[in-house]
């Protein structure tokens, strides 16, 4: 698949190298360093390269929008015209000073960006793990027992997309259903970060908690 990363940080830059190590074409855009967009497109290999946001978006099968709330408008507005595209969102609707969220309850981040996209496809993902787990999942041998990954949307080509990523990137997808669930993993991934970075046991502890399957529940 060709690939935009808008956001290019812990998330963005991560999961784009995974991606791209995946086989994936893959554009990292949205820093403000188009250097360590160079960087990150040499170091992850294969298709990677740099561009702008609206670079990420021609011909893109998926964007993975990964950065803070406040610049979700900003990103948006970068990337131009989202006609039927794919977003796959990790993108937590935490307060500017990060206090805590922004939207919950009665809705979530991914219903109120699907709100402000209409056009685009919104699919909810990879928000409840810590970003410092990736690599290790992607290169360890899980076998058969891969972490569980959660993905929730109200859209089928969005629900595909984001199963085949969470697949490459080394998790087993579990569709939590519609967009609507968001409103439950959003705040469950604060529990996550809280106990990665907060806890006594690191990021490890988060995937702890994906490894719920079908071969340890009774
Ligand atoms: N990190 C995690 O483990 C984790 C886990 C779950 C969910 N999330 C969610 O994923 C999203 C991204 O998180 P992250 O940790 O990847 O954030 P991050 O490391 O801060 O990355 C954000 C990206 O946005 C870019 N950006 C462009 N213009 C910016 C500006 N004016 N101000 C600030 N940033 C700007 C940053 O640029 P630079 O490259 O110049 O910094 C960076 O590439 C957030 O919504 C977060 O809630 C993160």
């Amino acid at each position: 698949m060709r690939i935009g990363i808008l956001g290019s940080g812990l998330m963005g830059g991560k999961l784009g190298t995974i991606f791209a190590r995946a086989g994936h074409e893959v554009v990292f855009s949205y820093s403000r360093s188009n250097a360590k967009l160079e960087k990150l497109a040499r170091d992850a290999g294969g298709k990677a390269r740099a561009g702008t946001p609206s670079d990420a978006a021609k011909d893109a099968d998926a964007l993975l929008l990964a950065v803070h709330w406040s610049r979700v408008d900003d990103v948006l507005k970068e990337t131009g015209d989202l006609s039927g595209k794919v977003i796959v969102t990790c993108s937590l609707p935490m307060e500017e000073d990060d206090s805590g969220l922004a939207i919950g309850h009665t809705s979530s981040g991914a219903e109120e960006l699907a709100r402000r996209v209409p056009e685009a496809r919104v699919v909810s993902a990879f928000n409840t793990l810590p970003s410092e787990v990736f690599f290790s999942v992607f290169e360890g041998d899980a076998g058969e027992r891969r972490p569980s990954v959660a993905y929730c949307s109200d859209d089928a080509r969005a629900k595909k997309v984001a199963a085949q990523l969470i697949t490459d990137a080394g998790f087993d997808p579990v569709d939590a259903g519609p967009l609507r669930i968001a409103r439950y993993t959003e705040p469950f991934a604060l529990l996550m970060g809280q106990l990665a970075y907060e806890g006594d046991r690191g990021p490890a502890v988060a995937y702890g908690f994906e490894w719920f399957n079908e071969r340890t529940l009774p």
